[in-house]
């Protein structure tokens, strides 16, 4: 959809992107003078694979881990992948719980692993089946990989059923891997999956959405030391380490508190909720994130041609299908613009529906 869209931009129309899932804002000044005064101290080497001390240390205090427990990566996409590669061969299964991010599949079906997907449902709240999960459980069962609050649901589960998840993969032996992006942009209380206390999870995540640092390339991944170590060889395999300068920044933007970002997002999220509850849509009223996953009335609306003329009219927005297939009348919305656009964009799709 993103490169179709930047294809009608080169010709000259003016596209709204619904689909991005990355701020709009900058990240902060402070961390901007964190960058230049790392280049200006001459802070422009190669690092320890898993990255400088100072950062794995200040994220170890955060989480209350140890400082050898932590691994900086460049985004938490590569977090995802190092901790895949390494931890799971080919042939073995990976449990993911749709709708999700595609990279946990890319990256599972890369490596040739086998890839078990549990399809949760709008019409139960986006909750995980507990009693399917037990039974897609096997012997060959390597790692679960949960997201909460979710991309693109913006579900975050109640605390009971992640320990269930956890109890789970802790009687059967099983890695979880928590991605955990967007943990900032909470609207109700969350926990990582560190606190539940399993030395077989990793924590996952990034300063990517919560500081506008998509560009910087910089994420961390928290877990025992054993599985760090491991994730640290395909690091230093792949990339030697993380750019020091980065990682300077990292280490500023930890210190800055993100309430102005949080507040941006949400005040967005408010808006757009007060807009869809006028439209012919059902969607799940997000506890996290900066999405809406939204289900379109099949009867009379046919995805891809929605989509596709939504593009025509100016509007992009990101099929449901890219995030299991179970999802084709969905549409996932961000709101990573600003609020005119947001307004702008969904009077598009509002007219669009009221057409079918
Ligand atoms: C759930 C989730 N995890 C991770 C990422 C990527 O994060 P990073 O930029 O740190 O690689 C995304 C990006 O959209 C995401 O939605």
């Amino acid at each position: 959809m993103f490169l179709q869209a930047k294809r009608l931009e080169r010709n000259g129309k003016k596209i709204i992107h619904l689909e991005i899932g990355e701020p709009d804002f900058l990240p902060s000044s402070r961390i901007k003078l964190a960058l230049v005064r790392a280049f200006e101290s001459g802070k422009v080497h190669y690092t320890e694979p898993s990255g400088i001390p100072i950062l794995k240390k200040e994220l170890a205090k955060k989480y209350r881990q140890f400082e050898a427990q932590v691994i900086i990566t460049p985004g938490a996409r590569f977090a995802v992948y190092s901790a895949i590669v390494s931890l799971v061969n080919p042939g073995e299964e990976i449990i993911i719980f749709e709708p999700a991010w595609p990279a946990y599949r890319q990256c599972a079906e890369f490596i040739g692993a086998k890839v078990k997907a549990i399809r949760t449902s709008l019409t139960n709240d986006w909750n995980p089946p507990m009693e399917q999960l037990e039974k897609f459980i096997s012997d060959n069962t390597k790692m679960m990989v949960v997201n909460y609050p979710n991309n693109p649901t913006g579900k975050i589960i109640e605390e009971n059923t992640f320990k269930k998840i956890v109890d789970l993969a802790r009687k059967n032996n099983i890695i979880i891997l928590s991605d955990e992006v967007y943990s900032e942009y909470s609207y109700k209380k969350v926990r990582s999956v560190l606190e539940y206390g399993y030395d077989k999870a990793i924590l996952i995540s990034s300063w990517s959405k919560s500081h506008a640092m998509t560009g910087f390339r910089i994420g961390y991944g928290i877990s025992n030391k054993d599985i760090i170590g491991k994730m640290e060889k395909i690091q230093a395999t792949a990339i030697t380490s993380v750019a020091e300068p980065i990682q300077y920044a990292a280490l500023c933007a930890l210190k800055n508190k993100v309430t102005g970002n949080v507040n941006t997002i949400k005040r967005r999220m408010d808006i757009v909720r007060s807009r869809l509850d006028s439209m012919a849509v059902r969607y799940y009223r997000p506890d996290g994130g900066m999405y809406y996953f939204i289900q379109l009335d099949s009867d009379k609306i046919k995805t891809f041609s929605f989509i596709r003329e939504l593009l025509e009219k100016g509007v992009c927005v990101a099929p449901g299908i890219g995030f299991g297939l179970n999802y084709e009348d969905f549409i996932r919305i961000s709101v990573c613009q600003p609020v005119a656009a947001l307004n702008k964009g969904l009077n598009i799709i509002n007219s669009l529906i009221r057409k079918a």
